[in-house]
């Protein structure tokens, strides 16, 4: 059995991704480190049976020095996916410390004990870690913000305009320095937007769907022609897994679902599947629900990913699109929305 190190697994993307590996590697035993702040939910996980053997959870910090220096030294891990921060712009807008401290302080706790257990005190790679990874989910975000033309690549310089993708940057150097410095093997991958099931409520699609259920306002932020680029969550998984096992040491690989949409558009085609799923019982438009409000400070106009790296040399690509994506989103939502569907 090979022990897998997964952080922030209750979250969005990590408890997909944990579905996700699960299925698809029965030899490994996925130890989920997971503080289960206000985003993490158990429930994300409930499609795992609780005498599953190939998966253990932890509840606890990241940041924690100790805890996880004893979950390496217990566990040997030869692999890490680093999910775990905090994600919300807006939160960080509001208070970033807690950004600094997880993103940036947790991601050194953790890729620190790496070192520590992969690495003898001479610097050289122990035999039993000769094919250790560490892995470190990072966001798009990092390189700022696009005019009306010109994408991501791997080579746009960092540029990020928010606490949040400034923690994230800030997380991205970290790693790249344990490469260069020490030889550790990491690879990154900055990924776009991601939609799908168990998305937290505070982020947008979640807040769409729920306040139109629920027959409340949704606010847009500004004039709604922010632009970002959204990507089905198990594509982003499937990116993830694919950098892992193929990816090439010290590299970071950008992944995106080539899908550009106004926050507004997003908004009306989502409003207008619920019109046609869910119909509101006073026969008016969900449409009629849509209110825009005063904008996010430093709201970056544009996000686009150039995702020719990873398809060029490692066969990833996108298998969802957007329209049977978004529908497979709603559907989740409307199913575990009862309550709200309740009142409605
Ligand atoms: N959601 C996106 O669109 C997107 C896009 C690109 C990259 N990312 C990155 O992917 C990763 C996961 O994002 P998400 O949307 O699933 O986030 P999320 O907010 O849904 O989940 C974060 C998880 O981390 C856990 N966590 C928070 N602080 C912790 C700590 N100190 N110790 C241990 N666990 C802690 C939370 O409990 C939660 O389960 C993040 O690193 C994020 O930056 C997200």
């Amino acid at each position: 059995m090979v022990n897998i190190l997964i952080t922030g697994g209750a979250g969005f993307i990590g408890s997909n991704f944990i579905i996700h590996l699960l299925k698809k590697y029965p030899n490994y035993h996925i130890v989920n480190l997971d503080l289960l702040s206000y985003a993490g939910n158990l429930d994300n996980l409930k499609e795992i049976s609780a005498d599953e053997q190939n998966y253990t959870f932890i509840h606890g910090d990241i940041c924690d020095k100790k805890l996880v220096e004893s979950l390496f030294l217990k566990y040997q891990f030869q692999g890490v996916f680093h999910f775990a921060a905090e994600s919300h712009v807006d939160n960080s807008i509001k208070d970033s410390s807690v950004f600094i401290q997880t993103n940036i302080v947790g991601t050194h706790t953790l890729i620190e004990s790496a070192r520590n257990t992969w690495f003898d005190n001479k610097n050289l790679l122990k035999n039993d870690f000769q094919d250790a990874r560490f892995l470190h989910v990072s966001t798009d975000e990092v390189y700022g913000t696009l005019g009306k033309t010109g994408l991501f690549t791997e080579e746009t310089p960092y540029a990020p305009n928010s606490p949040y993708s400034a923690s994230k940057a800030s997380s991205d150097m970290l790693v790249r320095s344990y490469y260069h410095t020490f030889g550790l093997n990491t690879v990154t991958t900055n990924c776009s937007n991601n939609y799908g099931p168990k998305q937290h409520s505070e982020k947008l699609i979640p807040t769409i769907i729920k306040n139109a259920l629920a027959l409340k306002n949704i606010p847009i932020y500004g004039n709604g022609e922010n632009i970002r680029d959204w990507l089905y969550v198990l594509d982003h998984c499937k990116g993830i897994d694919l950098t892992f096992h193929s990816g090439k040491s010290g590299e970071t690989y950008n992944i995106g679902g080539k899908n550009e949409l106004t926050n507004i558009e997003l908004t009306k085609k989502i409003l207008m599947i619920l019109d046609q799923r869910n119909p509101r019982i006073d026969g008016e438009s969900y449409l009629e629900q849509i209110t825009f409000v005063t904008d996010r400070l430093g709201h970056d106009k544009r996000y686009a990913i150039d995702a020719t790296k990873i398809e060029s040399q490692l066969s990833w690509k996108a298998e969802e699109n957007f329209d049977s994506g978004i529908l497979k989103t709603i559907d989740w939502y409307l199913n575990s929305l009862e309550l709200i569907l309740e009142k409605n």
